[in-house]
């Protein structure tokens, strides 16, 4: 039960041979092989594994309701084990498995908590499937609302309530769950950092700041389809036109106005290499520091076609600066940054719970791909902090 051998039990899990990245999208075989990993870690520590509403999958070492009476909410410490299309092995993964070293280092040390503590893997955090990110804590707060999630689809047309009940699950169990929030005092998620800070500064672990705000929306451009060696050019309403002005309007629009944007997705109908395509949807991310600049990059690219209609949009996120401040100290000192990247730790923020997050040095800053790295070295300088973390708050918390 080594960081190690729980690491090397994933290794395999939804790698997809032709990346050698991962593909691990909610309620697939593949998530629920990672679902029994989290149950048996739970379980071969004693932990008592709990899920909520929403699928969320919380292993309490102590009673958690107790501590809700005594007006002590739990420490809840964790991260999620989907990934984004060919993603890396850490992001999310690292945090779930840096968590449970935690409960065997503070054991290991004869650590008594005097709150409850609980590992967290938060469903569907990638929202690779579904198309929203934060499924889990957002549906766990109440900021999804569970019957437009349930009727969201994913690139087969499976309905997210299909693939609930294709994965034995209730859909209509699906919904906020305010007591499973009420045993969560604090919660802390360690995660792979998404860029250079850390190597620019010479450290192994930060603590965080804040998030961008940040959102996707969905645009979809109509043509006609008809042959592609037959048909005239000046006959031809042709999508992958309106595509590329789109393109080159969110980079030139982001960097006007300071902010990130992508297309990364696209999808086009028929998909057919002889044919004028009858439509194309793309998805458009756009992140940035400041909310009305990222509202203007959104708009500006509407109007050159597609509708923008918002799909997710994430709130500029401040996380609680004494939490912040507390881990910095419990560090000695750690470097604090600010990140582009969205985390359920931030929706859990804007839900007014306590949280914070550590940040793991990545050695090229790359992220949403298999080349995603942090060094052995470092992973475990990351378990380390965040042992003296949870030492710190399962001995007092914060609310
Ligand atoms: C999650 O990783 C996001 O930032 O989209
Ligand atoms: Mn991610
Ligand atoms: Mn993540």
């Amino acid at each position: 039960m080594s960081f190690d051998s729980m690491w090397a039990s994933l290794e395999q899990v939804g790698r997809y041979p032709g990346s050698g990245g991962y593909r691990r999208y909610a309620w697939t075989r593949e998530d629920a092989t990672l679902r029994e990993w989290f149950a048996g870690e739970a379980v071969a520590r004693g932990l008592d594994l709990v899920e909520d509403r929403v699928g969320n999958q919380w292993a309490w070492w102590g009673d958690p309701d107790a501590a809700v009476e005594a007006g002590r909410p739990g420490i809840a410490v964790g991260s999620h084990l989907d990934s984004v299309p060919d993603g890396g092995a850490f992001d999310g993964a690292l945090g779930v498995v840096s968590a449970f070293a935690v409960v065997d280092s503070l054991r290991a040390a004869g650590f008594v908590p005097s709150r409850p503590i609980a590992v967290v893997n938060f469903v569907d955090e990638e929202g690779a499937r579904f198309g929203v990110g934060c499924c889990g804590s957002r549906l766990l707060t109440g900021v999804l609302d569970a019957s437009r999630a349930l009727s969201l689809t994913d690139g087969d047309g499976i309905s997210m309530a299909e693939a609930l009940v294709n994965a034995g699950r209730r859909p209509d169990q699906l919904g906020p769950d305010p007591e499973a929030l009420r045993r969560v005092g604090t919660f802390v998620e360690l995660h792979v950092e998404q860029g250079r800070g850390l190597v620019d500064v010479g450290r192994a672990v930060a603590v965080a700041s804040s998030i961008w705000p940040h959102g996707r929306w969905r645009l979809d451009l109509e043509g006609e389809a008809n042959h592609a060696g037959t048909t005239r050019l000046e006959d031809r309403r042709d999508p992958m036109l309106a595509l590329a002005r789109v393109i080159t309007t969110a980079r030139h629009s982001a960097h006007n106005h300071d902010c990130v944007a992508t297309i990364g997705k696209v999808s086009v109908v028929p998909n057919s290499v002889n044919s004028i395509p009858s439509g194309v949807t793309a998805w458009l991310d756009a992140r940035g520091p400041d909310e009305a600049e990222v509202r203007a990059v959104v708009a500006e690219v509407a109007v050159v076609g597609g509708g923008a209609s918002e799909e997710s949009w994430t709130t500029s996120t401040v996380f609680n600066p004494y939490l912040r401040d507390r881990l910095v100290t419990s560090l000695g000192g750690a470097p604090v940054l600010a990140t582009a990247a969205g985390h359920d730790a931030g929706i859990l923020t804007v839900a007014g719970i306590p949280a914070a997050m550590l940040f793991v040095r990545n050695p090229t800053g790359v992220s949403h791909s298999p080349a995603e790295y942090a060094e052995r070295d470092d992973c475990l300088a990351g378990v380390d902090a965040l042992t003296k973390v949870i030492a710190d708050l399962s001995g007092s918390g914060l609310r």
